[in-house]
């Protein structure tokens, strides 16, 4: 049987059929069973940010999976309080529980609001959410994600989860009652069609929490390490104060499932020995390649924000000559091309000629580029762009 007729046959048919079969990647470039190379500008979902290959991350990868892959968290091991200690770093929160994915570091941020809403002894507990939202499919995670599709089949779920527009302080205002214990938030909504929350929004996302007692728990997962040319997205706002919980996940391992959730004192307290855990999460394989990469990432910072105003300007370009691009939103190397049709069949012919981008939202073309492009890369990209969009 050929691959794709196995998958269908075999598979739960979550993805429908692919028709690229990756054979292996180089930097920028992904390339197929046919030798034909393919310039990468959606990294696996924000995932492979640096690339294919990247020498440092397969040294560090290589020599520890001749040591040991994985302990449990019955054991110590060098690099996960070493990790721990870099990620508090970069956010200035206290303390982090590691876990493998997005959603389930999203899970232990829900659960660490509720555990303290219940030590406090609320009775009533509000979860405040964005429409458009995107926080995973577990279902916790899925409670809160703000897309009735995702969420409507495998209801009920968590009960008294509200969702407002992403950058209405009004109705944010409105939604947070006394009984709110958290509001949850992409600093730029990802899934939902690349959309930054203003400076306003999460000024009254922190000044409501406070108010509130309730925890503002940032879903960094696809805009945060490194990707907007800020360690995290929030911090491209540095006029509101930094979040209560951080959540991110994808590159954090350099393509190794790694997830973290950052807490402040305040936020993780309610979290005591034995009230959650995890087999694989935090493992010494993981949390050594994941060390490289915030360090490898900490020197592309700069270089991240000059790319990625470069991309930006290449795109208002874009969008001056293609007639059915009405928007481009985002920050750094995360980009929307929002369309004024579906952009599904885009996808499909920028793949045609060499180009990887997804389509979110339905009519959003989503860019997440590597964080090692340059100009070149950006020029070229933009030209099958060009191409596509007015064909
Ligand atoms: C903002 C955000 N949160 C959570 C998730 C879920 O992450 P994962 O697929 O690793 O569970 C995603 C995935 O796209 C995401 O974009």
């Amino acid at each position: 049987m050929l691959t794709g007729e196995l998958e269908q046959t075999h598979l739960l048919p979550t993805y429908g059929p692919r028709t690229l079969m990756v054979e292996r990647g180089r930097g920028c470039y992904l390339i197929d069973a046919d030798g034909k190379n393919y310039l990468d500008f959606i990294t696996g979902i924000g995932v492979n940010a640096l690339g294919y290959g990247h020498p440092r991350l397969l040294r560090e990868l290589h020599e520890q999976a001749a040591l040991c892959i994985h302990t449990s968290n019955l054991y110590m091991h060098p690099f996960q309080g070493e990790l721990a200690a870099r990620l508090k770093q970069w956010s200035g929160l206290d303390r982090v529980f590691f876990s493998n994915s997005g959603t389930e570091a999203m899970e232990a941020a829900l659960k660490a609001a509720r555990a303290r809403a219940n030590q406090d002894g609320r009775r009533h507990q509000r979860i405040i959410a964005l429409e458009n939202g995107f926080h995973g499919r577990t279902a916790g995670a899925l409670a809160i994600t703000g897309q009735a599709k995702y969420r409507e089949p495998f209801q009920p779920l968590i009960p008294d989860v509200i969702f407002v527009p992403a950058n209405d302080a009004p109705a944010l205002e409105a939604a947070a009652n006394e009984d709110t214990i958290a509001i949850v938030a992409e600093p730029i909504q990802g899934e939902g069609g690349i959309f930054p929350l203003t400076t306003e929004f999460l000024a009254a996302i922190r000044r409501l929490t406070n108010q509130r007692d309730a925890l503002y728990i940032a879903d960094e997962t696809q805009c945060g390490l490194g990707r907007t040319g800020e360690r995290f997205a929030y911090q491209l706002h540095p006029t509101v104060a930094p979040p209560d919980v951080v959540v991110t996940a994808k590159p954090l391992a350099g393509g190794l499932p790694l997830g973290a959730t950052i807490f402040s004192e305040r936020a993780g307290e309610a979290i005591t020995k034995g009230l959650h855990g995890t087999t694989f999460g935090g493992g010494p394989l993981a949390c050594r390649v994941a060390i490289a990469f915030l360090e490898e990432v900490e020197q592309l910072l700069p270089v991240i924000r000059q790319n990625g105003a470069y991309l930006h300007q290449r795109l208002r370009a874009l969008q001056s000559a293609c007639p059915i691009v009405q928007e481009i939103r985002g920050h750094g190397l995360m980009a929307g091309i929002e369309l004024a049709v579906p952009g599904e069949k885009y996808v499909e012919h920028a793949m045609q000629q060499g180009l990887l981008i997804n389509c979110t939202h339905t009519n959003v073309l989503r860019l997440l580029p590597p964080y090692i492009i340059g100009p070149k890369e950006i020029d070229r990209a933009c030209a099958v762009l060009h191409k596509v969009l007015n064909a």
